[in-house]
């Protein structure tokens, strides 16, 4: 298949693209486009087959059920059979933005997008250009991260397009996504909202509106368990790059010794890639490769460049990474859980 790539100013949106890209989807087409969060892989969400497509494209489980993506609070209604008072008054603080929510569904919505739950997430970008082709689209655009399965989740155009080029019909670039980590999303189908992926909306954001928020202890547990998360996608190894990676964690000048050593004994033919704040970097010459994701104190930047520093890893083909620990005020809880899931969980406590 051959794929359209087509630049979009989110400043001046181009009518023509968004028709012909609205009118992919409603054929039963994909189009990637851009979110806030990071890219999409957008099809139509009350079409079975668009859905189907969705999981052949990126070689995902079809357990593992869609955000349907919608521009407009009253669309939220014609999918959700119930949405409760908290819920309504979190999209008020939090919506249109990087926060998902879970309802149970209306039968319109078929089980092929919600991997046969019966619920649905919902989700409301702010990214205009998401806002203008959704509408275009129908209304109802079910969309992933737009990544091959096990990937990390693309942050640029250029990023879906190594993933998923010849794959799907078109890819929208309006260049990099702000925020670079998925929605929050939080579950309404239990007697208190339970949190069931940390994001740009933190937990304390939350309770601030609703109180009381449990988080699903499969995600948040201090220690491993073997509870199912009852986000599906969670179970899956993500986000992961090719090479060994291991957070390094302790005090700061502890975690630059250890990895410098690292790198000073390292056996000959094997390189070693490091993620760092910028203060450190200069400690870890002679690393293969130096991924620099920013001031320590600036927690929205190292939000935004971890996706590319683990794909950045496999370009450089390293064979083990290193990782600096990111524990920040609001997304470090949405940073680290990426981060330990890409690292299967090896953490190297110095
Ligand atoms: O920021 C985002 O949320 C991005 C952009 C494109 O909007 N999308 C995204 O989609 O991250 P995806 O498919 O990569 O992650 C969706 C997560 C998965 O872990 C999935 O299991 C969970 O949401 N999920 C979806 N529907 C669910 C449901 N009905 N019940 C529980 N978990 C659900
Ligand atoms: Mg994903």
């Amino acid at each position: 298949m051959d794929t359209k790539y087509c630049e979009v100013d989110k400043n001046n949106i181009s009518a023509d693209i968004m028709a012909a890209a609205g009118e992919i989807i409603r054929k039963g087409g994909l189009v990637a486009f851009p979110t806030e969060t990071v890219y999409g892989l957008g099809g139509d969400a009350l079409n079975a087959e668009s859905s189907k497509k969705i999981y052949a494209a990126k070689g995902r489980p079809s357990d593992n059920p869609l955000i349907v993506h919608i521009s407009n609070m009253d669309d939220l209604y014609r999918i959700a059979e119930y949405v409760p008072p908290a819920a309504e008054m979190l999209a008020r603080e939090y919506w249109p933005g990087p926060l998902t929510m879970i309802f149970p569904k209306k039968d319109i919505v078929p089980y092929e997008t919600t991997g046969g739950l019966g619920t649905v997430a919902v989700r409301f970008p702010s990214h205009p250009v998401a806002q203008a082709f959704i509408e275009q689209s129908g209304g109802f655009v079910a969309a992933p991260s737009a990544n091959l399965s096990g990937r990390p989740s693309p942050t640029t155009a250029e990023h879906v397009r190594e993933d998923l080029s010849g794959r799907i019909d078109m890819i929208i670039d309006s260049g990099q996504c702000n925020i670079g980590l998925e929605s929050t999303i939080v579950d309404f189908t239990q007697d208190t909202p339970m949190m069931l992926r940390p994001g740009f909306v933190s937990e304390e954001m939350l309770r601030q509106i609703l109180g009381k928020v449990d988080k699903d202890p499969a995600v948040f547990g201090e220690t491993i368990t073997d509870a199912l998360p009852k986000a599906p996608g969670m179970k899956y190894r993500h986000y992961a790059p090719k090479g060994k990676l291991s957070i390094v964690s302790g005090q700061a000048e502890a975690v630059a010794e250890f990895i410098a050593e690292r790198i000073r004994n390292k056996k000959d033919g094997v390189k070693i890639g490091v993620i760092t704040c910028s203060d450190k970097k200069e400690m870890y010459k002679g690393a293969d490769f130096i991924g620099d994701i920013g001031d320590r104190n600036d927690e929205y930047t190292i939000a935004s460049r971890l996706y590319d520093l683990l794909r950045a890893c496999d370009e450089y083909g390293v064979d083990e990474i290193y990782s600096e620990e990111f524990d920040t005020p609001q997304l470090g809880l949405a940073i680290m859980n990426r981060l330990i899931k890409a690292a299967g969980h090896t953490v190297i406590k110095v």
